[in-house]
């Protein structure tokens, strides 16, 4: 019987962990999540990515349980001021927000919007690698991954709380964990749709 190359049988994994990713639903994880080891290789992969200049625009806060449940009492604290008229449950939901997962991330850019060299899109397109890379390694580890950004990236409180300003932007919160139930495949788009060969100018 004919062995692959350990090269071509590793090659052959990566591109079947490619075609078949899938992001797990946060309130779908369960433990546990990568331990001290795996997530350093995890954010190891996370920051190999193109950075156009060697900026390393990007930041990234490991939350694991205590870091999580205080960052949902900052939730439910901002979410109960602003809807004074609010059930409990609602306060509760976001208090629970960030503790959904084993392993939190919340990954933000350090860009320098003034750089005589590399515009700005680029610098926060290389935190959207970060994140992508992170998904991507972590299912490569075994386990499962989501990107949310849902309110709290945008809000100035959270922010603050996290120890930013108002200028950074919170690319994602990248959430970690094992699967608790196997997700259903997603539509994704017709190649043909998206991809177009150009040989040269029409006009
Ligand atoms: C920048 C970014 C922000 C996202 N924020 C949310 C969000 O707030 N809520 C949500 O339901 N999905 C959000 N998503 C989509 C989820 O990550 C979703 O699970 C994913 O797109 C599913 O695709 P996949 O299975 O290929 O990973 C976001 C995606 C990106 C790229």
């Amino acid at each position: 019987m004919d062995m692959p190359t350990p090269a071509l049988n590793a090659t052959g994994s990566m591109m079947e962990l490619l075609l078949t990713r899938r992001s797990v639903v946060a309130k779908n994880m369960i433990e546990p999540g990568p331990d001290a080891a795996v997530l350093d290789d995890i954010l190891t992969a996370g920051i190999r990515v193109p950075d156009h200049g060697k900026l390393g625009p990007w930041r990234i806060q490991v939350l694991h349980k205590a870091g999580q449940k205080a960052l949902g009492d900052v939730f439910a604290e901002i979410f109960r001021r602003r809807n004074p008229e609010a059930e409990e449950r609602l306060v509760e939901i976001e208090r629970a927000r960030p503790q959904r997962a084993p392993v939190l991330l919340a990954v933000t850019d350090r860009i320098d919007p003034h750089h005589p060299k590399i515009p700005e899109i680029e610098q926060v397109l290389s935190g959207g690698a970060v994140c992508q890379n992170i998904l991507v390694a972590a299912h490569a580890a075994g386990f499962v991954a989501q990107w949310l950004t849902e309110w709290p990236s945008f809000d100035p409180e959270v922010k603050a709380a996290l120890g930013h300003g108002p200028e950074t932007k919170i690319i994602g919160f990248i959430y970690i964990g094992t699967a608790g139930e196997a997700p259903k495949e997603r539509t994704r788009p017709d190649l043909g749709t998206v991809v177009s060969e150009w040989t040269g100018p029409t006009v």
